[in-house]
């Protein structure tokens, strides 16, 4: 029984690991335009802005509601966010709404006595415009990867990062759009049963940072090459229990 506790838990619990990665992204595909493109670079800050609103809205419903194995995982934010996120501010100019993160950081887990019809009805208009401005996301990031492909414009952002950070958009549509319908999502078994997934995802993380390296730097280089080959071996191994994607 998918209990509306159970939905509500799970829909914020998905946007606490979700909304940040989405935000940041926006981050990421701004910050990767010349000024020729400085169109593309204002759609992706609204993009940002509009993530920084949908995670804001879904820490202060969660907080007195965030699952004690979510709070304590490090996957909503680490030790390092803040600093990481003033340094980018710094050598980009690109705002970034660090009151957030010490929202984050400050998210008290447990049960709260709350009003569950009440919460139920936010959680499911929350949940539906992050599904909409994730779709409009998804789109942007397919038009500038085909802009790309067709030598028709340049980032600085590699083809294959639009299109990991795609896929990933894509995923929090489908496990949102699951959740919208009330079909169990078990984030406590998430990694698992998206092995393959995540495996990929963390190989190209690897081989992004190995890119970006100076060429000098090689013994990192090689650090960086040793991780993406290392989880290309376990992405080959793993038996992909769901496909959501290809
Ligand atoms: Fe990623």
């Amino acid at each position: 029984m998918f209990s509306n506790e159970d939905f509500i838990r799970q829909s914020l619990d998905l946007h606490l690991f979700f909304l940040r990665i989405m935000k940041e992204h926006s981050f990421f595909l701004e910050g990767g335009f010349t000024p020729v493109c400085s169109n593309l670079a204002s759609q992706a800050d609204a993009f940002k802005k509009q993530f920084e609103d949908l995670l804001k809205e879904a820490v202060s419903l969660a907080d007195g509601f965030i699952s004690p194995d979510v709070a304590s995982s490090g996957e909503i934010v680490t030790e390092f966010t803040l600093n990481a996120e003033k340094a980018s501010e710094f050598f980009t100019g690109i705002t970034i709404d660090t009151s957030l993160t010490t929202a984050e950081l400050a998210l008290t887990k447990g049960m709260q006595q709350l009003n569950t019809q009440m919460l139920t009805q936010r959680v499911v208009d929350l949940n539906q415009r992050a599904i909409t401005i994730t779709q409009d996301l998804i789109n942007f990031k397919t038009i500038v990867l085909n802009g790309v492909l067709a030598c028709r414009l340049f980032t600085f952002n590699y083809p294959l990062l639009i299109d990991h950070i795609r896929r990933e958009a894509i995923l929090f549509v489908t496990l949102l759009t699951r959740l919208q319908q009330r079909v169990m999502v078990d984030i406590a078994g998430f990694a698992v049963e998206q092995e393959s997934f995540w495996n990929r995802i963390m190989a190209e993380h690897a081989k992004f940072i190995r890119g970006l390296l100076d060429p000098t730097e090689e013994a990192l280089f090689e650090i960086a090459n040793n991780f993406g080959k290392e989880f290309d071996v376990l992405t080959a191994r793993a038996i992909p229990r769901r496909l959501y994607l290809k």
